[in-house]
């Protein structure tokens, strides 16, 4: 009731129903990022179940990471903590026992030994793997087996132990991870195959190069803040038409089946695109419902303290209804007008400095990118050829002729951060 009195109060400052035909909408417009859209709520259960999932579940691509590429074995003989956590994999200090906490504060753990990172995995404290760890005859340890988790790339910690050890902070991208120059490691790849996993740089992949050949990596984007949009993706994908779990399922079937090669099925003719992993067994799609469940259940994290100007943010919110126009497509509670329908944009939409990548996608269209809790997670756009929000506003300016002023982009700016 409250919300309905404020929505009304909200429209009327708005004077958009001071219509002489008397006609007044059911719904009234809502400014960007208010108003609510009613979502059922989730079962708790299943998002539980689907943090396991998220967190643990290797779908069985095992069978890829080790038997394939052999990547068990890269690890046990050459990746220390220090070489893992340049490359950007994460430590959940949550999963260290008090003494070995205790040890590696007073220096006793040898950071630059490979047995070190099989200690951490038999504690399964490496965010995003899952190894199965032996003892040899002489008491070394041994990595028999790992795969990998969709936290690989979309979970961090904060850092709160140490840098890159921490608290699980899942749904936040890793951009720190470097996922081509991991895979690069394998001793399965040829040269040139190395050479376009090395190109990429941390905080990029592309989910579609093993399909289509082509090269032309995008941002890890977030996995939070998605419930109540009907299309998943940079590129709306996703969506109940091709997956009936849901638009993010779609795209969680695809990444776990084609990807991390996990034992499951994947078909889309609007890709031309089957590709089978089953092994006598599906290990993805009873776990679709909930695994989407969790994802859906993690909220935009919220701007930190003071990490804002409120005033010329409050001036910036009124540039991005009016004269930036950015509200004409990042319209709705969520910043976005895929809501509407499930509304996607040509092309020519995006000012990322590529345009290409769309044409890669089943839609061949851009889906309008949700705004909630972006200070959280440059660089920005699909390509990430933006490096802070001013640049974002800058590149909007430029592109769409804007003529705001250095004091507007920055009032701009500011609204964003405080989003
Ligand atoms: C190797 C890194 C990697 C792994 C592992 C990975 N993803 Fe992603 N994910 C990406 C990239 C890159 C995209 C962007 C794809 C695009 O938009 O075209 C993406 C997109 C997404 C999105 C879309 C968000 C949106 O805006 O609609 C979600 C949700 C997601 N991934 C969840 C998952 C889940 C769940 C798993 C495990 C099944 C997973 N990812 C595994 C890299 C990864
Ligand atoms: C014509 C529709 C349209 C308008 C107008 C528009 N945007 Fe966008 N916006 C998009 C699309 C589409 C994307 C995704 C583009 C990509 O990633 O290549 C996007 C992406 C963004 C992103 C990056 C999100 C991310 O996660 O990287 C930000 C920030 C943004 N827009 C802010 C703005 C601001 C500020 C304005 C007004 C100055 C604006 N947009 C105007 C369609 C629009």
């Amino acid at each position: 009731m409250i919300l309905t009195l404020l929505l009304f109060a909200a429209f009327s400052l708005l004077g958009c129903n001071n219509d002489d035909s008397g006609y007044t909408p059911l719904i009234p417009p809502v400014p960007p990022g208010e108003g609510e859209l009613n979502l059922p709520p989730l079962d708790p259960q299943l998002v539980q179940e689907g943090q396991q999932i998220f967190r643990f579940d290797t779908f069985g691509d095992e069978t890829f990471w080790t038997d394939v590429l052999q990547m068990n074995q890269v690890i046990e003989t050459a990746v220390s903590p220090a070489t893992a956590l340049n490359v950007g994999l994460k430590v959940d200090a949550e999963a260290l026992p008090a003494a070995v906490v205790e040890a590696i504060q007073n220096g006793e753990v040898d950071l630059d030994d490979p047995q070190t990172t099989l200690a951490l995995l038999q504690l399964n404290a490496v965010v995003g793997v899952q190894g199965q760890v032996s003892t040899n005859t002489d008491g070394t340890l041994k990595l028999d087996r790992m795969g990998v988790t969709c936290a690989l790339c979309h979970s961090t910690v904060d850092d709160s132990f140490a840098p890159g050890i921490g608290s699980r902070l899942d749904g936040w991208p890793n951009r720190d991870l470097d996922p081509g120059l991991i895979i690069s490691l394998s001793p399965t790849l040829d040269q040139m195959t190395k050479d376009i996993y090395t190109s990429w740089g941390p905080g990029i992949y592309d989910p579609r190069f093993n399909n289509d050949g082509l090269n032309n990596p995008v941002v890890i984007p977030p996995a939070y803040g998605l419930y109540g949009l009907p299309k998943a993706i940079f590129t709306g994908d996703g969506d109940v038409e091709h997956e009936p779990v849901g638009p993010v399922a779609y795209w969680n079937r695809y990444v776990a089946v084609t990807q991390m090669h996990g034992h499951g099925y994947f078909e889309d003719s609007r890709l031309n695109l089957v590709v089978d992993h089953r092994e006598g067994d599906d290990l993805v799609t009873e776990k679709l419902p909930a695994l989407q469940a969790y994802q859906f259940s993690i909220s935009a994290p919220a701007p930190p303290a003071d990490s804002f100007d409120a005033t010329a943010a409050l001036s910036g919110k009124a540039l991005f209804s009016g004269k930036g126009q950015c509200a004409t497509c990042h319209s709705g509670p969520l910043f976005t007008d895929v809501i509407d329908g499930g509304k996607l944009h040509p092309q020519s939409a995006s000012v990322a400095l590529d345009k290409d990548y769309v044409n890669r996608s089943a839609t061949k269209q851009w889906r309008v990118t949700p705004l909630k809790g972006i200070w959280q997670h440059p660089p920005y756009f699909h390509d990430g050829s933006a490096a802070t929000l001013a640049d974002v506003v800058a590149r909007y300016n430029q592109e769409r002729n804007l003529a705001l002023t250095a004091a507007e982009r920055a009032d701009l700016t500011e609204y964003l951060k405080s989003l």
